[in-house]
């Protein structure tokens, strides 16, 4: 199964250095999955308006067929203004509403306000329930204070909940492939 880490934002690097950790931890409960971190400052993001797909430019195409042909993702996401960043939803207004249909998916998050792990509650979990995504019930939030300077996490409750989230997702990545996928016609 090919796992996709996706860095949400094209601003800030918590979110990548969690998910660079979380990469560690799924890979010591199953080696035989295929991680790869998808960053989206790497992209040269354009906003979805309807023109034909081919019109945007190759990057971004590749982009959103990497994240439709996917089988589980980790989405990491910061918070900015009480809600996800608008590159993240602008991404998923890419997808085919059946591309991420029973596939695993766990969340890590992060910011600056300890009560905005409501936002993934209340904002990012629903659009991946309108996506029939198999979210894990684990997901984990992390705050500036979890960091050193350099980003690294220092807090050891933090790196207990992101492996307890990783040895759940890889419960999911098992539950996902006895699910049978209507193929659908990708970008
Ligand atoms: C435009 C912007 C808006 C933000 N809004 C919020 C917010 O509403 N709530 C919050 O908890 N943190 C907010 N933050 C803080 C970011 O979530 C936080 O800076 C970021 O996760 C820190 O990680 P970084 O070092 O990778 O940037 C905001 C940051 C920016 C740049």
């Amino acid at each position: 199964m090919k796992i996709l880490l996706v860095d949400g934002t094209v601003l800030g690097r918590k979110t990548g250095a969690i998910l660079e950790q979380v990469q560690k931890y799924i890979a010591q409960f199953d080696s035989s999955l295929e991680l790869e971190i998808l960053t989206f400052a790497d992209y040269q993001h354009e906003i979805v308006d309807g023109r034909p797909f081919e019109q945007y430019n190759e990057g971004l195409q590749e982009m959103v067929k990497k994240i439709e042909s996917a089988d589980g993702y980790i989405f990491a996401t910061p918070i900015f203004q009480g809600s996800i960043p608008g590159v993240l939803k602008n991404a998923f207004d890419f997808l085919h509403p059946k591309a991420l249909r029973y596939k695993p998916v766990s969340i890590v998050a992060n910011g600056g306000t300890y009560q905005h792990h409501l936002v993934v509650e209340n904002q990012l979990k629903p659009i991946l329930d309108y996506f029939r995504c198999l979210v894990t019930p684990n997901y984990v939030y992390t705050h500036s204070s979890h960091f050193d300077a350099d980003n690294n996490i220092t807090d050891q409750n933090v790196q207990e909940r992101l492996q307890e989230l990783a040895r759940v997702f890889v419960k999911y990545c098992e539950m996902s492939k006895i699910l049978p996928k209507e193929t659908i016609d990708q970008h």
